[in-house]
């Protein structure tokens, strides 16, 4: 059964386009066949992906078609792009930022990018992972209601839990409301150091979070930086640590956890 997982976290700066782009190049590896949809505004994954300005359609006109009733005019299959490494996907532009005016006057305006997501043009994907934006709007709740799973990157630092109570909320609200499905895939800790604070941090995750937090964790390293100034994923590099520790990831997430 093909799964859609949203990388989701409100605060910014957590890893969350940097887990979305190596989780789907782990899955690429693994022989699935996976779409990365750029859900935000600023454009981090497309820039990742080597994305470069076309003409085709990026993930707000394909919004906006579906939103419009629109999607039979377009030819859907081929709004999706390639990168060099293999990873089929749809690009974000800023305009997406304004989504929520366009979207504001939509019957129904959480199920959007689900109704898109279930054109057969995306069938075939075992895998659609979707890049979720930093914040807790109705573009996040749109990625959250077209979602079989949330996955929770979550930066092993001081107040990073502060947060995680409303977008459990939201979470909590999508899944009463429009898409009982949804569940947590699970919390992924980011940039671990050998600070008393960083381990302080992961415990108090693995207490509250309990089996939902992925084994594997992953750590601080300049190598995440230098993988995006490249355009390259972590798993494609040669002998990266955070390679394998996101590779290990995408084994978790294989088997079924
Ligand atoms: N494990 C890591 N170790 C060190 N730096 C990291 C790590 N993961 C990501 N980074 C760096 O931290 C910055 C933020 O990462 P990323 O863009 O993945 O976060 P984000 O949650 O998507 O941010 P935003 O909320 O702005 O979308 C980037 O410069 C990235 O290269
Ligand atoms: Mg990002």
């Amino acid at each position: 059964m093909q799964k859609i997982l949203s990388v989701a976290n409100q605060k910014g700066g957590v890893g969350k386009t940097t887990t979305a782009l190596n989780v789907a190049a782990g899955l690429v590896k693994k022989g699935r066949k996976v779409l990365a949809i750029d859900f935000d505004p600023q454009g981090n994954l497309s820039d990742y992906l080597r994305h470069e300005a076309d003409e085709l359609p990026t993930i707000s006109e394909l919004l906006q078609s579906a939103a419009n009733r629109e999607l039979d005019k377009l030819d859907v299959g081929s709004c999706v792009r390639h990168n060099h490494e293999g990873i089929d996907y749809t690009p974000s532009h800023i305009v997406l930022a304004s989504a929520g005016v366009f979207l504001a006057q939509v019957v129904c305006r959480e199920q959007v990018l689900r109704k898109l997501l279930s054109h057969p043009a995306f069938g075939s994907y075992d895998y659609i992972i979707i890049d979720c934006l930093p914040s807790l709007n109705v573009l996040l709740t749109n990625a959250l209601a077209a979602s079989t799973g949330v996955l929770i990157p979550v930066q092993t630092q001081k107040f990073s839990l502060d947060g995680l109570r409303q977008l459990e909320e939201v979470y909590r609200l999508v899944r009463e409301n429009v898409n009982p499905n949804l569940e947590i895939e699970g919390v992924l800790l980011t940039m671990a150091d050998n600070t008393n604070m960083s381990k302080a941090v992961e415990a108090e995750v693995r207490e509250r979070y309990g089996q939902k937090v992925f084994q594997t964790s992953i750590r601080r390293s300049v190598e995440a930086t230098n993988s995006t100034y490249v355009q390259e994923s972590l798993i494609s590099a040669r002998n990266s640590k955070l390679g394998a520790e996101y590779q290990a990831v995408v084994d978790e997430l294989l088997n079924g956890r």
